[in-house]
């Protein structure tokens, strides 16, 4: 029962119960670059319990203290979780058999000690993504909320730490809901849970919160554009340092802002040949670390250049989907997939539907591998709500400050599959609007469908996009192929096209021929047909086929999927490949050097 001894009952009557918590939502504006930062992680056995009915918001569990259920004098809903546990990073859904479907809030708690506090630093809570949505309180204070699952969130933590024991609880809520980005209606599987690392950073008070690194050529000449902000409106000067280019320069900060401009010559990143330069920069007393690329991407009429040459994008979608883990994932499962995407003979990835672990784009670095990014913009949002728009917008803006300094990353996508209303086309041209604002170095684009009244690809939305997405399914949903081919003929789009979806189900191991749905002999007829007509359109400039690996979907439940999408390469187990894979990498073989 609630703590409010005037009126033990009143709890039950306030369904306002989370208007006290709207206040204190983070976003983009409170992020702090990570690069190379040291910080006290938070993982590892969590106390935990679920709340289907929001109890704890509705009671201010935070607020009760953590006395034992054999001291209390009045009965109480919640003991601290004491009973349960649950490991963070992890989706709760794969925990227990009974935890599967579960769509509500679930509550960690755990302590952490600080030895003693300096009035030198701040102290900041990181938690690298939540599912759907995450109030945080600390030893009995609410210290601040995120919504968006997919993205970074820093929580001041200053007015409630203190040195000694510090008690710590996280609501965690992932209910589908028509208002939030995704919304209730997705074909991957509603996971909920802190599927991310947590961590508490000691940061000097004033510190740089972000930074900025990337080239461009100008009148033949490469130029380096570093960017600097600090957490505060202090003025001084930062220090830039590349050893290996020879470049040690300062940059003058006014009011917690610098630019520098300098002319370079590195030895440019590309998949072949992933150069990556150690960069640290410095100001006062912080100073961050991080391994960078160099390289430009640009279209010019029907083409994609990168470093100024055209470059045909062999890619593959790629949900974060594990059968053990769910929507948790890791440096070995991320290396596992972009290894598969190597030996598929690709040099790019589309990361659906929604920002992935920041590993992702770090390893991507490394390996010589371009990546799509994107925010969960997917099928019918509610493209008339402002708020909707505002979750989507800070969504889009915490993925471009968390990855602007990824030379894989090339391409900002703000949307797939959308019906080209009048709603729609002016929330997702203002988004591309943002990307491009936030963003001049990158790409921007959408996973659109085509126009089928004139059977072309032609939606409204590509005037605001560099690189026109299309998902496409005929063999599949469109069975006859005659529409591709009519399609790719009334088509003239006038800008590079990336097929950003095409394929079909195969239950891996199902006998039949091309004829025969969801067998491996008909997904590999698919793909035969889609490669050798799509090779008519010269400005279809890459293509991904959907998906590397078979993954979770509530929504298809026939006697053949039984709550999987079938359409992967390669089946759920993320090891016995299909036939169709060997026909993606013969078609990738053969265009190595267009
Ligand atoms: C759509 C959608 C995917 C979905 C796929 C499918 O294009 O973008 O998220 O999984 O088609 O139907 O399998």
């Amino acid at each position: 029962m609630s703590q409010d001894n005037s009126d033990p009952y009143h709890h039950l009557h306030d369904e306002a119960y989370a208007a006290p918590y709207a206040a204190g939502r983070v976003g983009a504006a409170h992020m702090i670059t990570m690069a190379g930062r040291n910080a006290l992680s938070l993982d590892g056995e969590w106390r935990f319990v679920l709340d289907l009915y929001d109890e704890g918001l509705r009671q201010g569990w935070f607020k009760d203290d953590a006395a034992p259920i054999t001291n209390w004098t009045t009965p109480r809903d919640y003991d601290g979780g004491v009973w349960q546990s649950a490991p963070v990073p992890s989706c709760w859904n794969v925990l227990k058999p009974e935890w599967f479907y579960f769509e509500g809030s679930g509550w960690y708690a755990r302590e952490f000690h600080m030895d003693s506090l300096s009035d030198t630093e701040t102290y900041v809570l990181r938690f690298g993504a939540a599912q759907y949505e995450a109030r945080i309180f600390l030893n009995n204070q609410f210290i601040g909320s995120h919504r968006g699952g997919s993205t970074p969130f820093f929580i001041d933590a200053n007015k409630a730490i203190r040195a000694g024991e510090n008690r710590l609880l996280v609501q965690v809520e992932n209910r589908r809901r028509s208002e939030r980005v995704p919304m209730h209606h997705t074909d991957w599987f509603n996971y909920g849970g802190l599927y991310r690392e947590t961590a508490l950073l000691a940061l000097p008070r004033c510190h740089i919160a972000d930074f900025g690194l990337h080239l461009s050529t100008e009148q033949g000449s490469h130029i380096l554009h570093a960017d600097v902000t600090l957490s505060d409106q202090s003025s001084g000067t930062a220090l830039l340092d590349i050893p290996e280019l020879g470049i040690k320069q300062e940059i003058a900060i006014q009011h917690g802002q610098g630019t520098l401009d300098l002319a370079a010559t590195p030895q440019l990143w590309h998949p072949d040949h992933p150069k990556l330069y150690e960069v640290t920069l410095a100001f006062g007393t912080d100073r961050i670390r991080d391994r960078i690329g160099f390289r430009t991407i640009e279209t010019r009429g029907e083409q994609i250049l990168l470093n100024g040459k055209d470059i045909f994008l062999r890619g593959i979608c790629v949900h974060e989907d594990d059968k053990q883990t769910g929507k948790a994932t890791s440096e070995a499962d991320i290396r596992r997939r972009f290894a598969h995407a190597k030996e598929l003979g690709c040099n790019y990835l589309r990361l659906s539907h929604y920002p992935h672990h920041e590993k992702a784009a770090k390893i991507a670095d490394e390996m010589g591998l371009l990546l799509w990014e994107e925010i969960p913009v997917y099928w019918a949002i509610e493209f008339d709500n402002p708020d909707t728009y505002a979750d989507a917008e800070n969504q889009l803006e915490e993925l471009i400050r968390r990855d602007r300094n990824r030379a894989s990353v090339i391409i900002w996508g703000v949307g797939n599959e959308n019906e080209d209303t009048d709603n729609r086309l002016s929330f997702m041209a203002r988004l591309a609007d943002t990307a491009h604002r936030l963003d001049p170095s990158r790409l921007v684009s959408a996973a659109c469908l085509i126009n089928r009244e004139k059977f072309a690809i032609e939606d409204r939305l590509a005037a605001s996009l560099d690189v026109i997405g299309i998902n496409e399914y005929f063999g599949w949903y469109e069975p006859s192929f005659d529409g591709l081919k009519k399609l790719l003929k009334n088509s003239a789009p006038g800008k590079p096209v990336l097929i950003c979806e095409t394929g079909a189900d195969a239950l891996s191991g199902r006998i039949g021929d091309e004829h025969t749905l969801f067998s491996e002999a008909h997904q590999v007829h698919v793909y035969r047909k889609q490669f050798a007509i799509l090779a008519t359109a010269t400005y279809i400039r890459g293509i991904t086929p959907w998906i590397l690996y078979d993954f979770r979907t509530e929504r298809r439940q026939t006697s053949i999927q039984q709550g999987w999408n079938l359409k992967g390469l390669i089946a759920s187990d993320k090891t016995t490949k299909k036939q169709a894979f060997d026909v993606v990498a013969a078609y990738y073989a053969s265009h190595k050097n267009l």
